[in-house]
């Protein structure tokens, strides 16, 4: 079990792929200096050996942090993925290792939102065509089917953190909003809920996907759902490339049913930038092709470097595991003049007797106390009030059931 009570500088931090600068100087304002900086993703033997003395790891897509890789990494108390998604870690792992592991859910939201409603101008003025004709030598000026946005109807469907500030950013430009979601959302301005997608599909001029990856997501926009959008409308896909049928949509885009799309996420996307994309859209001047950039801005980054940070420097510094992927959610309030201790159990009968018999055969008042569990897994929190004893910690740890104990001065 990793010795857990260290000063501030003495907590290693390891910060893989080249993480945005924001990131290294949130630890350092915070008083973490104990930080190795690398520009790439390490793997194999050399990530096994610098894991093996990190308490903090910082890694954004490419650093997998498999169950074998986290058995190498006993000093390990939190993990950091820089960037929104978590499937590069073995998160179930890392939670019976009391590891929480933390991420970046909304920091690109806005970029996202952002490029939809330009997207959404782009459309309706026929810009793709008109672009990709001027690199040719082609002057296709006219203004035949090109339209405002203002006064046309935006369909939003996925009224969550992209979809509501879609709402917001279209409703600026003046057009009319409606949305559906499964669950009730409250509407922005002037916006509309929906009764049912199909609702929605029949009476927009532009619809936009923000619903999340899911079974029940996979082919929400299919043959059917195509057949139900007005004629000559468009399509925006900045959510995930399973949520559009891809045939469908071509064989829409063939027909002149739909007008036009701008597309961001595909069901298959190459590996690397090195490789070659393929699609059946690639043929259509009507269409936006852009390779999954959505939420990739030097703002999103910068907002991730510190969101990450400040997430992991809060759960170092006083055990809040608000944020957390894989952990019961714990947010503390400060511990001015009081010792803390954090205990990480797995969940079984004794652990909570044995803890406060630690405390209690030395008379030591308990002033708050804060547990969280989850099937496998119970996290405590204690503030003890008065003079602490060396043994105190080492007893903890020695509790039948005991992931990890670590003291907070
Ligand atoms: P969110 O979780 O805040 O919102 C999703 C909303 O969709 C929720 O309100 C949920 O109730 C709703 N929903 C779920 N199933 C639905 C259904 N069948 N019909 C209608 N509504 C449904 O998620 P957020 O942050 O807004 O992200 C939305 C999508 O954007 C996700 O798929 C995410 O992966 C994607 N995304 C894409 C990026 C890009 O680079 N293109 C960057 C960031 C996110």
């Amino acid at each position: 079990m990793a010795a857990l009570t260290l000063a501030k500088d003495k907590i290693r931090i390891l910060l893989l792929e080249g993480l945005h600068a924001n990131a290294e100087h949130f630890f350092r304002s915070q008083g973490y200096t104990n930080i190795v900086s690398i520009d790439h993703a390490f793997d194999g033997e050399e990530l096994r050996e610098a894991i093996s003395v990190a308490h903090v790891i910082g890694i954004r897509s490419r650093t997998k942090l498999t169950a074998e890789v986290l058995a190498a990494a006993p000093k390990l108390i939190a993990i950091g993925c820089f960037c929104i998604g978590t499937n590069q870690v073995d998160t179930n792992a890392a939670k019976r290792l009391g590891i929480p592991v933390f991420n970046a859910p909304f920091s690109n939201t806005r970029s996202v939102a952002e490029l939809v409603v330009a997207e959404a101008v782009m459309l309706l003025r026929g810009i793709s065509e008109k672009n990709i004709l001027a690199h040719q030598g082609v002057w296709k000026k006219s203004a035949a089917g090109a339209r405002e946005v203002r006064g046309k109807t935006l369909g939003i469907v996925g009224h969550g953190h992209i979809g509501s500030q879609v709402s917001i950013l279209a409703q600026g430009m003046g057009m009319q909003v409606i949305y559906y979601d499964t669950r009730d959302t409250l509407p922005l301005g002037n916006a509309r809920a929906c009764g049912s997608l199909h609702e929605l599909l029949a009476q927009s001029d532009v619809v936009t996907l923000h619903v999340p990856a899911a079974s029940s997501t996979s082919n929400l926009i299919a043959e059917e759902e195509i057949a139900a959008m007005k004629p000559g409308s468009y399509l925006i896909n900045a959510a995930r490339g399973n949520v559009v049928a891809i045939e469908a949509l071509t064989a829409a885009l063939d027909s002149g049913h739909i007008a036009g799309a701008a597309v961001d996420v595909f069901p298959t996307e190459p590996a690397s930038n090195k490789d070659e994309f393929e699609s059946s859209l690639r043929r259509f001047n009507s269409v936006i092709l852009t390779p999954h950039i959505g939420g990739s801005t030097v703002e999103a980054q910068e907002n991730i470097a510190t969101e990450v940070a400040e997430k992991l420097v809060r759960y170092s510094d006083n055990g809040s595991t608000a944020g957390a992927v894989n952990f019961v959610d714990i947010s503390l309030p400060a511990h001015d003049g009081k010792n803390r201790f954090l205990h990480i159990h797995h969940n079984q009968p004794g652990v909570m007797e044995g803890i406060m018999s630690v405390f209690s055969t030395r008379s030591m008042n308990v002033s708050a106390q804060y547990l969280q569990t989850d099937s496998d897994v119970g996290y405590l929190i204690c503030d003890i009030e008065g003079d602490i004893d060396s043994a105190i910690l080492t007893e903890l740890r020695a509790i039948e059931g005991t992931i990890r104990a670590r003291r907070l001065a």
